[in-house]
């Protein structure tokens, strides 16, 4: 089964000067990779809205998702919201509470999306969560936006982490087994592990973030995806990069 993660979009409205990144033409440059690639199924996985969730954003790039023809799933990050998203992508039965959050098989094997929008796994949805554990005896496969562990990039993990992280953490170390975790939000390409807890963070289509730095600075602008290759319970995958389009 193989599997792309593309992830931070960031698209802006229609015109709208995004920090000298044509953010569309990004998104475009990458799903042409996955048309190329033709995997089983495509996650989005959050901030697919370059500031807030927007109606006509989602619009546009639910088109584009209809034109690949290739199964796939959307979560929502911190610039987004989930209802108008679930709106816009038919899926407003996913919601719960107004969070979405759910787990799908594919090809026969579970897989968790879980909803950070506030900056938290909200109490009834870290409920769901265990219980979705519980009852899966192999390792997991997890999607969020936000990574669960520190990750050694100190401006996002002293302004942008996962706020009730140790609680999450919590969970997925109570799991038996491997917990394979894929995330954006952070803007470097970066795996981290603690105990059976990995997490795989993916590069954004936008730009990347320095890793060394307290302040904002960015790395680079290349774009990337990743393509995570699960067979036979062996799970491998990699992140492939392409020149971004920018000014700068
Ligand atoms: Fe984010």
């Amino acid at each position: 089964m193989r599997i792309v993660q593309i992830t931070d979009l960031h698209v802006g409205r229609e015109g709208e000067d995004t920090f000298g990144v044509d953010v569309r033409a990004n998104f475009l440059k990458v799903l042409n990779a996955v048309r190329q690639k033709q995997p089983h199924y495509l996650v989005l996985s959050g901030d697919l809205c370059y500031r807030d969730g927007d109606a006509e954003i989602y619009e546009w790039i639910y088109e584009q998702m209809e034109r690949l023809g290739i199964p796939y799933d959307i979560i929502s990050g911190n610039h987004d919201d989930p209802v108008m998203m679930a709106a816009a992508f038919g899926r407003s039965y996913l919601l719960k509470n107004e969070e979405l959050y759910f787990i799908k098989e594919f090809n026969g094997r579970p897989v968790i999306f879980l909803d950070t929008t506030r900056g938290v796994i909200s109490e009834q949805q870290q409920q769901w969560l265990r219980r979705q554990l519980q009852n899966l005896n192999e390792e997991a496969l997890v999607f969020m936006h936000h990574p669960p562990l520190e990750a050694g990039v100190p401006f996002m993990d002293s302004r942008h982490a996962l706020r009730n992280r140790i609680e999450v953490q919590g969970i997925f170390l109570g799991h038996p087994f491997n917990v394979n975790i894929f995330t954006g939000h952070y803007h470097v390409e970066k795996v981290i592990r603690k105990k059976n807890i990995v997490v795989h963070i993916t590069p954004s289509c936008y730009f990347q973030i320095g890793q060394e730095s307290e302040e904002f600075q960015v790395d680079h602008y290349r774009i990337g995806l990743r393509e995570i290759n699960w067979d036979n319970g062996v799970m491998m995958n990699s992140v492939y990069y392409f020149n971004g389009e920018t000014n700068r």
